[in-house]
């Protein structure tokens, strides 16, 4: 019999077993009757309620082995046994009962006894034994509860422990990141000097130039360009980009941009554009959308170098959403672009590290592992994300850009700069690096404008500021004031004199936002600059 709590009796003479059974009935408890001594081993354990053994069930079994049996219990558990001498056996074998009673919980009732003795030695039995369940079942929840508790403090380790290593992480891409931005920050200005110097002599030797120094100096300008966008790279990631968002309608500026993209997928790939019809406009900088789209582009080309479909695709989202776990902490209205392709795909090793700059699985001269930390940064920096995944096959990459609150503005007319002439014009150069200043003075001079340079805001500020019609700054500049800090200051103290910023570098873009200034990102063009300071000079006069 196998189930519920019962009484297990060992009693071979059928007489003994009726009374037991009787006798148990009116306590209103099973009974588990057993032949065999094995049988009556087998039946000791935790659902038993007792035992009851008699003098010839004694008989049958092997005091070492009933030892063993009684000895096997839990910790909680004293099993009551009675153990009816004497009767028909004969003689009681008190050498058996008393060795028995050193290792069990034995009450030892001679017989004949009377049924109430028996009902009361039976109930006292019965009580003990209760009571050791109870403790069983306390123990147990007990048991239970130090285990949650344990597995709970477990789990509270390791969310603990996967905390740390995310911010581990994010401290060491952000100082990655400031380490990037520095070295960038003097790149630039090295750049500066050499495509600054580039425009110099050609400008010094005029009509004497001769194919081989036109040949040398298209190489150094295409080397100083290739420095220029990898430095802006490096920035993105960084984080220190000037970034000049505005407000842009992602089916106008891919329909622009369709040509560029498609010419980066190749002849060999398909791309599928799937952008939403009521796409909301976005909030970003667009020459970085572009650098960031074609980034991806590039890596799925390579990812596909037999062809296969790129799908593009672009749709309104609004957060908190639980499908995309990356934006947890995001809230707002996003616009999401993905980028599918069915190329090689990427191992989860590669996938975790592809956004670091630097990571690249390509051969050397083949990729600089710039193209997603570029898109990393750039997303992030926009307010927005970057994500990967890893299709079943391919690999999906995607940008969430920040729903821009204000409606597509036309974009305003950009001075016709290609020749423009600075004629006259008289111009504050505040820049602290003397190589630069020098290159910079010299181009602006080479236009026809009056330069003067000074190597710190103080010294700007001390300056007859009468005499110019623009300030020209540096922003990241040593001293009690940078770049922002002096345009703030002569927004306030000289609101008609305007000044035009130029950085490769930006401590906080942020900072740029409420400021009226024009911005010109470093290594700057010649026409670039001029067109700046023909602008803020012809908007100034016209207020
Ligand atoms: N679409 C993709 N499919 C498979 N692997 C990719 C894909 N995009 C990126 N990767 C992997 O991520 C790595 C990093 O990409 P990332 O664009 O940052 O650098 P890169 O392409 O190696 O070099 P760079 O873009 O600077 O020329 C790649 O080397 C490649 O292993
Ligand atoms: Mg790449």
């Amino acid at each position: 019999m196998r189930g519920g709590a019962h009484v297990v009796v060992f009693a071979p003479i059928p007489g003994d077993a009726h009374v037991l059974r009787d006798v148990l009935r009116e306590e209103g408890v099973a009974l588990h009757l057993c032949f065999e001594a094995s049988a009556f081993y087998d039946a000791l354990d935790d659902r038993a309620l007792a035992a009851v053994i008699t003098e010839e069930g004694l008989a049958h079994c092997a005091p070492a082995e009933l030892e063993a049996v009684l000895r096997r219990q839990d910790e909680w558990s004293d099993l009551p046994v009675l153990a009816l001498a004497g009767g028909d056996a004969g003689g009681i074998d008190t050498d058996r009962f008393a060795r028995l009673a050193g290792i069990g919980n034995v009450t030892l009732l001679i017989r004949p006894t009377s049924r109430r003795m028996l009902s009361m030695a039976l109930r006292a039995a019965l009580r003990a034994r209760r009571l050791q369940f109870a403790v069983r079942d306390h123990w147990r929840d007990l048991e239970n509860a130090v285990m949650e508790r344990t597995e709970s403090l477990e789990h509270a380790v390791q969310e603990r422990r996967r905390a740390e290593q995310a911010l581990a992480e994010s401290r060491r891409l952000e100082s990655l990141g400031r380490l990037t931005g520095g070295i960038a920050h003097d790149f630039n200005n090295l750049l500066q000097v050499i495509s600054g110097g580039e425009t110099l002599v050609r400008l010094f030797l005029g009509g004497q130039l001769d194919d081989r120094t036109t040949r040398a100096l298209d190489g150094v300008a295409r080397a100083a360009a290739h420095g220029a966008a990898l430095t802006q790279q490096l920035l993105a990631y960084a984080r220190r980009q000037p970034l000049a968002a505005i407000v842009i309608d992602l089916r106008a500026h891919l329909h622009a941009s369709s040509d560029l993209l498609l010419r980066t997928v190749g002849p060999r790939a398909r791309l599928h554009l799937r952008v939403a019809r009521d796409v909301w406009p976005v909030l970003a900088d667009p020459a970085q959308l572009d650098a960031a789209l074609l980034n991806i582009i590039g890596n799925a080309r390579d990812a596909m170098p037999d062809g296969g479909t790129l799908a593009f695709c672009a749709r309104n989202w609004t957060l908190p959403d639980h499908g995309l776990p990356e934006a947890e902490g995001l809230d707002g209205d996003f616009v999401c672009l993905t980028l599918t392709d069915d190329g090689e795909g990427m191992s989860e090793d590669t996938a975790h590290q592809a956004f670091e700059p630097f990571f690249t699985t390509k051969p050397v001269g083949k990729g600089t592992g710039l193209g997603l930390s570029q898109v990393y940064g750039f997303a992030i920096q926009s307010q927005g994300l970057a994500f990967i995944r890893r299709e079943d096959v391919g690999t999906t990459i995607g940008m969430l850009l920040p729903r821009a609150a204000a409606p597509v503005a036309e974009p305003a007319p950009m001075a016709e700069a290609s020749d423009a002439r600075l004629q006259g014009m008289r111009i504050l150069c505040v820049e602290d690096d003397p190589a630069v200043a020098e290159t910079t003075a010299a181009l602006l001079e080479g236009l026809g404008a009056r330069v003067r340079v000074v190597d710190g805001a103080d010294a700007a500020l001390e300056a007859d500021l009468d005499a110019f019609d623009v300030v020209l700054s540096d922003v990241m500049m040593p001293g009690s004031m940078d770049g922002i800090g002096l345009a703030r200051r002569l927004a306030r103290d000289r609101p008609g004199l305007p000044v035009v910023l130029i950085s490769g570098y930006m401590v906080d873009p942020a900072r740029l936002q409420d400021l009226a200034v024009r911005f010109v990102r470093k290594p700057f063009a010649l026409r670039e600059i001029a067109a700046a300071l023909l602008d803020s000079v012809q908007e100034a006069r016209s207020q």
